[in-house]
């Protein structure tokens, strides 16, 4: 294993922390976009970090994404059952399978020795349909749990780039650039003030809930993501990020 190195590691999570107003910063030494290696050290770290926040009984909701399916991965396995419940933060958000926040879930729980409940909403429903669902009990009572969640751990993205992975239509992907999106989060996507320029159609976890919840971890790494980083921070108030050298360098460039 190569081993990386990052001089001043301290220095630059304590000017993160600050820039960004996040009271918990870790930084990876290297860049995931670079290395896959890096990815794996996201989600290693990532994992210790939301150990550290978990105190059964507990529940833990959770986003989709490569970071969080890596973060799972990297989990180790817990020998005895605990009670942690894992739950996905929002219904479908246009993933594919592996990158469901209901696989990640499921994955995380069984590491953790706890339980997982999917939450199967669709995506692309029109928003009268959305309403409607949402008034259901049992979609109701799944959604009231998520947003009574502990802890939330969730990935943040570069906006054009999960637009285009969610294969949003073009009339869509004309607005965010018009309107100068440069992050997702949540199935939510913010400007570079953190403003909220789109919101897709879901059910779960909104971002108002956010404030109530103890424990809001973001993971997020590469140098390309380092404005959405900045600007996720500025929409909602995050507790602790887990990030690369990467992404943490574009964030203090721009400082
Ligand atoms: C999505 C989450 O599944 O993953 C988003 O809902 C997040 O909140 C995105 O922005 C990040 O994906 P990745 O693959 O870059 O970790």
């Amino acid at each position: 294993k190569v081993i990386r190195k990052l001089d001043g590691r301290r220095e630059l999570e304590q000017q993160l922390a600050t820039v960004l107003a996040i009271s918990r910063v870790t930084v990876v030494p290297g860049d995931c976009e670079q290395d896959d290696a890096v990815m794996r050290d996201i989600g290693h770290a990532a994992a210790q970090m939301l150990q550290g926040y978990i105190v059964p009984p507990c529940t833990v909701a959770v986003t989709g994404g490569s970071t969080m399916a890596t973060l799972a991965e990297m989990m180790p396995r817990v020998i005895s059952t605990q009670q942690v419940e894992v739950l996905p933060a929002r219904g479908g958000l246009g993933e594919r399978v592996e990158l469901l926040a209901n696989t990640i879930a499921s994955q995380l729980a069984d590491k953790l020795g706890g339980t997982y409940r999917m939450f199967h909403v669709p995506e692309s429903l029109s928003k009268a349909t959305v309403e409607r669902l949402s008034k259901e009990p049992v979609i109701q009572e799944m959604a009231e749990r998520i947003r009574r969640a502990d802890i939330v751990v969730h990935g943040i993205g570069d906006a054009l780039t999960m637009a285009l992975r969610r294969q949003l239509d073009d009339d869509t992907v004309a607005i965010l650039q018009s309107s100068g999106a440069v992050a997702e989060a949540f199935g939510y996507y913010f400007d570079a003030q953190g403003a909220i320029v789109y919101t897709m159609n879901t059910v779960g976890m909104r971002l108002e809930d956010l404030a109530e919840i103890d424990a809001v971890i973001a993971v997020a790494g590469g140098r390309a993501k380092g404005a959405a980083i900045r600007a996720a921070s500025r929409a909602y108030q995050i507790d602790a990020l887990v990030t690369d050298e990467g992404a943490a360098r574009a964030i203090l460039e721009f400082a």
